[in-house]
């Protein structure tokens, strides 16, 4: 048993309670309700995810908290509020944001995600480490997935609340993301003790695509199986949700996914101008070391085959250049 922890969930349930009613029953949640109206949240994927708003005050949650005679300074510590320096008052965290809370895996919430409306910095405040929160084994919606997650053996991992949440009412519902920092070992571990298999549906623009390529061997490292959706112009799942649909994004991005492989060939294919000689030869030196760790013979004719007709050049001499890297791997090991 643990008080002063139950206390502190005590709240943060009270605030995600308080936060959720002001924004769908208040004036002051008006502005924050047109805002994810018209980014296309309904009010059941709001109720579903228990998405509230922080008012733009400066003691709504300390009052709140005071008249549920909760004590400050465990509010403070637990990283509900913040603490003036000069005068030791107590003030609100979370001003002017649209709140998503975060729940621990059994669905009690454990901290938030703020996030400001419309443009400026931070774009996401997220509360601190706490006695309950610790991000780098944390999940966003684990508690909700987890069901899905068990029946099918497989995570869908996002970057965002918001891809999470476009992706539920797509019909993902074995979908999760990590809180604004990278995939750690630990998330891996979590992971791989509830599935077999991820499915990486990270952001379409450079940085999502960097971040995918550094995920790959966190997972392959506690032995999950791994599938990568390619996303393109930029765009992340939310957005090719609101712009292309549901079901398009099922078929396309979910089912499309492709193999570790194939994504770093693609993603290592941005950097080259394949029209030009030295821009074949510098992105087959890339990629050729890449098929020839396949360990099987049949896996690595299927690559070679696709860059031999993609590069116009002859299978026999890929396959040479593959089979002569290979073997100067195998001596050096
Ligand atoms: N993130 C964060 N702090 C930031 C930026 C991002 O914590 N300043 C985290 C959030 O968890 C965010 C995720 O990283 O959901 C992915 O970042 P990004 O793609 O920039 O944000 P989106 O999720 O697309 O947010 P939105 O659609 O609301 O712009
Ligand atoms: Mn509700
Ligand atoms: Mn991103
Ligand atoms: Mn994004
Ligand atoms: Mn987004």
């Amino acid at each position: 048993p643990n008080p002063e922890r139950d206390r502190l969930l005590q709240a943060y349930e009270w605030t995600a309670k308080l936060y959720h009613y002001l924004l769908k029953n208040t004036e002051h949640g008006k502005a924050a309700m047109d805002y994810l109206r018209q980014r296309g949240f309904t009010d059941k994927m709001i109720d579903l995810f228990q998405i509230g708003y922080a008012p733009d005050t400066w003691n709504t949650l300390v009052q709140f908290l005071s008249r549920r005679s909760f004590d400050l300074e465990e509010a403070e510590k637990g990283g509900l509020l913040t603490k003036r320096s000069d005068s030791g008052d107590y003030l609100d965290r979370f001003r002017d944001r649209i709140m998503f809370p975060i729940h621990d895996r059994s669905g009690k919430v454990i901290a938030f995600a703020g996030r400001i409306l419309g443009e400026g910095q931070p774009k996401y405040l997220n509360s601190p480490e706490s006695k309950l929160f610790n991000k780098s084994r944390t999940l966003y919606n684990l508690h909700q997935a987890r069901p899905s997650i068990r029946k099918s053996r497989q995570i869908v991992l996002f970057e965002g609340y918001g891809d999470v949440i476009s992706a539920w009412e797509a019909g993902v519902q074995n979908g999760v993301a990590t809180m604004g920092t990278s995939l750690t070992e630990n998330h891996a571990s979590l992971m791989k003790t509830m599935a077999d298999e991820v499915l990486v549906c990270y952001d379409g623009d450079r940085a999502g695509q960097a971040a995918a390529m550094k995920v790959i061997p966190l997972l392959e490292n506690v032995g999950l199986n791994i599938r990568i959706a390619v996303l393109s112009d930029g765009l992340d799942p939310d957005e090719f949700i609101r712009k292309y649909g549901a079901e398009r994004f099922m078929r396309q991005i979910i089912e499309g996914a492709v193999s570790t492989t194939k994504f770093k060939l693609i993603y290592l294919k941005k950097n080259h101008i394949l029209l030009e000689e030295d821009g074949k030869i510098a992105y087959m030196k890339e990629v050729l070391p890449i098929i020839a760790v396949l360990p099987s013979s049949t896996e690595r004719e299927v690559y070679l085959r696709e860059l031999s007709s993609e590069l116009q050049l002859s299978f026999d001499s890929l396959k040479q250049d593959c089979n002569e890297i290979r073997q100067s791997m195998q001596k050096n090991m």
